[in-house]
């Protein structure tokens, strides 16, 4: 019997690719090229599985010029570049990889927080740029980690692991603002209190960002929010861009309306906006919270089992959609 076809879009670990070779006849892309959704489709024609890194679009027209494709493995835990409503109408299965960046993701959130909060990256670039003649008084003065209060947006497993971090390691205060809110067994862990977004954004030191982007949570801050936040206060961006207003967060960084930020997602990314690029107060990363190797092949190998669990007729490990009858 042939085995299934299937896509790995970006360029990911070769022997993982290898190892998808021993179940899949496997169309890769070594060269990790940026394909246009036109290529895309013409690559997906023929096939019946697809591997996605988060910047592959799924939706209605690409799932209709791919005919056979029954299942789309994204290696990420965000899946905003699937239209899940599209993909469940169509019969098509998405997986993610949750779990296994976890504490990867919220290390990088709280180091983003403290190079923010610290000031490391001016005070680098300070140095670098051979500035650095004298030592003063309040030279790159930044704003405290320990005992501060740390505000979370979104408090799913990522959230959990940055307010653990702040409580237990920093004596934080954590007030977090979530959908739902946690049980009581999970506020005592994380030793978290559930305030209202505004409350947050006016108390809070120190503001994580950590929710899922879908059209609800489209700019969660704007300047209406960031015009509440305290002057000395930092935010951090490790969600998704577009969850952010990057253009109104930029003139709020350069009027000093807040104190600093620390982006590693970005509205339109890679493109970043380029009053981002100007501004001092601001730390800017290309998308790295879970790029630690271990992680990283994590994630890949969790999408390859998805696609080897689902094809094997064991059903996808970690699913996002159940269509009621598959194609
Ligand atoms: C990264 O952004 C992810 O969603 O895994």
């Amino acid at each position: 019997m042939s085995k299934p076809r299937i896509l790995v879009a970006r360029a990911i670990f070769p022997d993982i690719v290898d190892r998808l070779r021993q179940h899949f006849d496997v169309e890769d892309n070594p060269d990790d090229v940026i394909w246009t959704p036109q290529e895309l489709a013409a690559r997906l024609a023929d096939k019946d599985g697809v591997l996605t890194t988060g910047s592959q679009r799924i939706d209605a027209a690409l799932l209709s010029a791919a005919p056979r494709l029954k299942v789309c493995a994204n290696m990420a835990v965000g899946y905003n570049n699937f239209d899940v409503d599209a993909m469940t109408a169509a019969g098509v299965l998405g997986t993610n990889t949750p779990d296994v960046l976890t504490e990867t993701t919220a290390d990088f959130g709280f180091a983003l927080l403290m190079a923010t909060a610290r000031r490391m990256t001016e005070s680098e670039h300070y140095l670098r740029a051979g500035k650095w003649t004298k030592w003063s008084y309040d030279m790159f003065a930044g704003s405290d980690i320990h005992g501060s209060t740390l505000g979370i947006i979104g408090m799913g497993r990522i959230g959990q692991g940055i307010a653990k971090r702040g409580a237990h390691g920093f004596g934080m205060k954590v007030v977090y603002h979530n959908r739902s809110r946690l049980s009581a067994d999970l506020e005592a862990e994380c030793k978290a209190t559930y305030v209202g977004k505004e409350e947050l954004l006016r108390t809070a030191d120190h503001v994580v960002l950590v929710v899922p982007y879908t059209s609800a949570s489209h700019h969660t801050i704007g300047a209406a929010e960031l015009a509440l936040m305290k002057p000395t206060a930092t935010l951090v961006n490790i969600a998704r861009g577009g969850i952010v207003d990057d253009a109104a967060l930029a003139v709020a960084l350069r009027e000093r309306r807040i104190a600093a930020a620390g982006l590693d997602v970005f509205e339109g990314e890679p493109i970043v906006h380029p009053d981002l690029l100007t501004v001092p107060n601001v730390v800017l990363t290309p998308h790295i919270a879970s790029a630690t190797v271990p992680t990283r092949r994590a994630m890949a190998n969790l999408a390859a089992d998805n696609l080897i669990a689902f094809f094997d007729g064991r059903g996808p490990l970690t699913p996002v959609n159940q269509p009621s009858t598959l194609r």
